[in-house]
């Protein structure tokens, strides 16, 4: 009989705990929203009207970079590289880059460019660990794929394997051995606007004694000049 009463004290118990429980959720819940929305507030008030120019915190790019591995599926991270590598293969996947890739990267793959350093996230030094600690399949995989929200284009056909984007993985992992002769070729491939040509064509007139004829076309534009 004392048993049954016990049981009966003990379930009554437990039920009170419950909703005592249930009613500090139900005041937790409505604080943690508001909490979330104030911090949500003040990150959009301190983001300086979503300027490009800001760097990531160190939690955001965490985050960012550890949805991006969740995000590749692992078959593709473990994918081997089927093209060879050979000193064509580099050749080519360096003219590649030079006129692809470098206007955000930099030949060098620093990133030091005024597209690179200037978007959010940065184009990142792909010299580090960062990158070059992601497998073979993982950097095939945002060269064909992209990066959602950065400016990371995907790039060649949506399907089927690019063996062009596997010889860019060849070139990202050798950017330690470019050389100054290597980077120089590259220079020469990166694309130009028929102004920069046209400013080329006068330079090299001009060292060669020919008289310099004025350009017809507008000058070449500059972000740099400040007024
Ligand atoms: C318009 C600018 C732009 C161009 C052009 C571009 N990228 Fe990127 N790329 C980025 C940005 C920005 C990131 C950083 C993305 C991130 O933080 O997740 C990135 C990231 C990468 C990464 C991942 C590196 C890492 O550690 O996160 C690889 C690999 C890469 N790019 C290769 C290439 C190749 C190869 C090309 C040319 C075929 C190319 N990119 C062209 C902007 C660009």
């Amino acid at each position: 009989m004392f048993g049954a009463l016990y049981n009966t004290i003990e379930s009554q118990s437990v039920a009170d705990g419950l909703i005592y429980n249930m009613r500090r959720i139900a005041v937790l819940i409505p604080i943690l929203v508001v909490a979330g929305l104030v911090a949500g507030w003040l990150y959009i008030r301190n983001a300086g009207g979503f300027s490009a120019r800001a760097t990531p915190t160190a939690v955001e790019t965490i985050i960012a970079r550890t949805a991006r591995r969740l995000a590749t599926p692992a078959g593709a991270r473990d994918a081997r590289n089927p093209v060879a590598f050979s000193s064509d293969v580099w050749a080519e996947a360096r003219a590649h880059f030079a006129d692809h890739c470098a206007i955000c990267h930099a030949n060098d793959g620093s990133g030091q460019t005024e597209i690179g350093q200037n978007l959010y996230p940065k184009a990142p030094d792909m010299r580090r660990a960062d990158t070059q600690r992601l497998s073979d399949g993982e950097v095939y995989w945002i060269i064909r794929n992209g990066v959602r929200m950065t400016g990371m284009p995907a790039w060649g056909e949506a399907a089927g394997d690019d063996l062009e984007s596997w010889k860019l993985v060849h070139f990202i992992r050798r950017l330690s051995e470019l050389t100054p002769e290597h980077l120089e070729e590259m220079e020469a491939m990166n694309p130009r606007s028929p102004a920069e040509l046209e400013e080329e064509r006068q330079d090299r007139e001009f060292l060669e004694g020919k008289p310099t004829e004025p350009s017809p076309g507008p000058p070449p534009h500059r972000h740099k000049e400040q007024i």
